[in-house]
């Protein structure tokens, strides 16, 4: 994966080093749990978790430029239906929360997504409640789709999610506004 830069970001693939910063941020409740799974209870969990990251390749660290730590990740997850469009998923540490870091990030993605791997479509959701991701699925552009049933195996629980598209068609007419 090719690695992105923001204004405050790097965005590049998960390495073996990262393990004590993503388990800083994933062993804490209630951060995980937003994003449909639960936080992780021993730094071995979070080693798997990597693992899988890592093997996948279709999730970025979210390294901040200023200290060279790790304070979150974003998928650019495979849909199973097609090859023009995928989904994103978003996690960011806690300690980091309110400061602009997630929309900076994803603004960077989906620019990527459209630009340099030529997807028609991007489709984002959020658990009902959970308004900061709303507001930052607005503030990115993507357009309400609908609400449906998500079910977290990882958590054993249903949810009603909040399901948006953004069309590259809509991302071309008002990246430059
Ligand atoms: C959701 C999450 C990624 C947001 O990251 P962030 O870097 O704090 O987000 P940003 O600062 O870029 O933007 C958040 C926006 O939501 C707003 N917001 C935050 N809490 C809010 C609330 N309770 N009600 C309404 N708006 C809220 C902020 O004011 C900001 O909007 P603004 O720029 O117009 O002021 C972060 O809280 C997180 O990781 N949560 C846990 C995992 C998760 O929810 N993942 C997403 C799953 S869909």
């Amino acid at each position: 994966m090719k690695t992105l830069e923001t204004k405050r970001l790097l965005l590049r693939a998960f390495k073996p080093s990262d393990l004590e910063d993503f388990h800083a941020y994933a062993k804490i409740p209630g951060v995980g749990e937003k994003a449909g799974w639960l936080h992780h209870k021993s730094l071995a969990e979070t080693q798997t978790v990597l693992d899988a990251f890592m093997k996948q390749n279709e999730v970025y660290a979210l390294e901040l430029k200023e200290n060279n730590r790790v304070i979150g990740s974003l998928g650019i997850h495979q849909r199973s239906d097609d090859t023009v469009s995928k989904e994103i998923g978003y996690v960011l540490s806690k300690t980091y929360w309110g400061q602009g870091f997630m929309t900076e990030a994803v603004k960077r993605v989906v620019a990527h997504c459209f630009e340099d791997l030529e997807q028609e479509k991007l489709y984002c959701g959020h658990f009902v409640e959970n308004k900061a991701s709303k507001r930052i699925i607005e503030k990115v552009g993507f357009t309400f789709l609908t609400t449906r049933k998500y079910y977290s195996k990882n958590m054993d629980q249903h949810f009603d999610e909040c399901y948006y598209v953004l069309s590259k068609a809509d991302y071309n007419s008002t990246k430059n506004v």
